[in-house]
């Protein structure tokens, strides 16, 4: 029996993303158990920034840690948020925004499979949505086996169109899927992103890995050539080296603190509202 936990990224109860968490897991083919958490019901508080987590334990006293448990236990995650002002909504970001703890729990999450659909009320209005799904999965070092938009506004539609069923029904055979998810193309030759930025010229940047690299066109098509970011955190040995990269930071901080505040005294105060 696979244990499922569905990730819901909107405040709507019996709403689109919860319908589609159900109807995925209810299309798995073997043997599975879903449990939910909806992220906005969870007290997650913001990071404080205070770094304590990287030597000891994050001193906010919040549903962090549980749901983080609830991730890392389960056998595999649908993930599904609404597009909120063409993003994805805010309580995803909120709950990555603690993510430095994810590297101490590196072994529960690398290579969890999870899908992740955003649902956009408007057609075309997706907008960076599926990039922030995306990066949510990614982010805990869990791989993408799928991942999709539906466009559905009212709460029901998504499970009315034909889209969301075939969307359910794709995302429901990928979630187990012995097989690697076959990389888009064009896609971003180091993580199998899609999403980028035009930087001039021909210079892309990819917006999920960090990676630079140029477009050039290939007969009706275009070649797309990305090469490793200068500082990676894709894959269980870079996430790695990046925990111990963010340990030296805060040791260099430590060390080097008193220079740090006499350039921060001169803009001290301010009128806050
Ligand atoms: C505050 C707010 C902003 C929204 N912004 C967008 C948007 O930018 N693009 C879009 O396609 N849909 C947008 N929608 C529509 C929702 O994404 C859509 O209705 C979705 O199906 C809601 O999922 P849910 O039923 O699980 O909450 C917005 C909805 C709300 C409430």
């Amino acid at each position: 029996m696979k244990r499922v936990l569905g990730v819901i990224g909107s405040p709507r109860k019996l709403g689109n993303c919860e319908l589609t968490v159900k109807e995925i897991a209810a299309r798995l083919s073997g043997p599975a158990s879903l449990s939910m958490v909806r992220l906005v019901d969870k007290d997650i508080r913001p990071c404080k920034a205070c770094y304590r987590c990287l030597m000891g334990e994050c001193p906010i006293e919040d549903d962090f840690r549980m749901v983080l448990d609830a991730i890392a236990s389960a056998d595999g995650v649908i993930v599904a948020a609404p597009v909120y002002l063409l993003g994805a909504h805010s309580s995803l970001q909120r709950f990555l925004d603690r993510g430095l703890q994810f590297w101490k729990r590196l072994d529960d999450l690398a290579g969890k499979p999870a899908v992740g659909v955003a649902l956009a009320g408007v057609r075309d209005g997706e907008g960076a949505a599926l990039l922030g799904v995306e990066n949510f999965i990614r982010a805990m070092g869990m791989e993408v086996k799928g991942r999709a938009v539906i466009h559905a506004a009212l709460p029901g539609e998504a499970l009315l169109s034909e889209e969301g069923k075939v969307t359910a029904a794709r995302m429901a055979n990928a979630l187990f899927s012995p097989e690697a998810p076959q990389a888009e193309d064009p896609s971003c030759t180091e993580c199998g992103g899609t999403y980028f930025e035009f930087r001039g010229g021909n210079r892309v940047f990819c917006l999920l890995c960090g990676a630079g690299g140029s477009v050039s066109p290939d007969g009706g098509t275009i070649r797309l050539a990305t090469r490793p970011p200068a500082h990676s955190w894709r894959g269980p040995a870079a996430r790695k080296a990046h925990g111990e990269w963010l340990i030296g930071m805060k040791e260099k901080y430590l060390r080097e603190r008193e220079r740090l505040k006499e350039v921060a005294r001169v803009y001290a105060g301010g009128d806050f509202i």
